[in-house]
């Protein structure tokens, strides 16, 4: 039995990929999954930062063989656990073939004991985090109007195609000024899809630029505990009623174990 995996990508960094995933995370934990997030970003991790952990363990260790998944998932007061990473343990990108199978059979154990996960991966596509997004249920691309964050979203969906040509991947398009400009950036990268890749992508969801993410960051607490009612709040739980509702790879209406 395994569970399901959502990865959150980009290409562009800084788009927020972090936050959406921590959000996430905590919004399909109040839909009543069981979710562990796992911090795939092994140059810069920063869950912990965001979600003000010190966490005494983390992914690192459990790659090295110093402790058990069990012993590095910390339970978080938002209904989840999350597996924090180490950065400055060395770019994913710098794992040799062998890291990279250990980090797949970190992931494989993950998904034997938690329904979902949800991955945060770094910016870039370096080989690494294409193997993570490949082996993932479903992929989340992030990314924002700005045009090098779609060309940079563009470049990660053509080689996700590439990677795994039946994987279900789908755009959020994040810092949005509001609905109707968030759907127009969907559309015109789509449209890019449609032309030069066989098929257009589907839309998770937009969400708004928000005032309150950062000031929650800077808090170090998520956005859902501090401002559970504000616009960015509004369109991540929105966002994971859409997937935990999908007919597509993450199963219809759960993400149960399959039988
Ligand atoms: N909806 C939003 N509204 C306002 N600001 C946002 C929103 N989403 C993200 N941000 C801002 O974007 C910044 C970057 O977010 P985050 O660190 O999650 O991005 P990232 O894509 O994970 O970056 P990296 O590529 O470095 O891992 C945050 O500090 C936050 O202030
Ligand atoms: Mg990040």
């Amino acid at each position: 039995m395994s569970g399901k995996m959502l990865a959150v990508a980009s290409g562009k960094g800084g788009v927020g990929k972090t936050w959406l995933a921590i959000s996430l995370a905590q919004a399909l934990a109040q839909e009543g999954e069981q979710v562990l997030l796992v911090d795939g970003d092994f140059g810069l991790a920063n869950t912990d930062v965001q979600l003000g952990l010190n966490p005494t363990l983390d992914l690192a260790d459990v790659l090295a063989g110093r402790c058990d998944l069990a012993a590095a998932a910390l339970p978080h007061a938002g209904g989840f656990a999350v597996l924090p990473g180490r950065s400055g343990s060395g770019a994913l990108a710098a794992l040799d073939s062998a890291g990279l199978a250990r980090l797949q059979s970190v992931l494989a154990a993950a998904r034997a004991a938690w329904p979902l996960v949800v991955l945060d991966l770094g910016a870039g596509l370096d080989p690494a985090t294409r193997s993570l997004a490949a082996s993932a249920d479903t992929l989340l691309v992030v990314a924002t109007d700005e045009p090098t964050s779609l060309t940079d979203a563009y470049a990660v969906l053509k080689l996700h195609r590439r990677d795994a040509p039946a994987a279900d991947a789908r755009l959020v398009v994040n810092q949005a000024a509001d609905q109707a400009s968030g759907l127009r950036t969907w559309a015109t990268l789509s449209r890019a899809c449609e032309s030069f890749l066989g098929g257009g992508v589907p839309l998770a969801g937009v969400v708004r630029r928000d005032p309150k993410v950062p000031e929650s960051i800077r808090r170090q607490t998520p956005l859902l505990t501090r401002h559970p009612g504000c616009t960015a709040a509004q369109d991540v739980v929105a966002l994971a009623r859409g997937l935990a509702q999908t007919p597509l790879a993450i199963g219809p209406g759960r993400f149960h174990h399959p039988t």
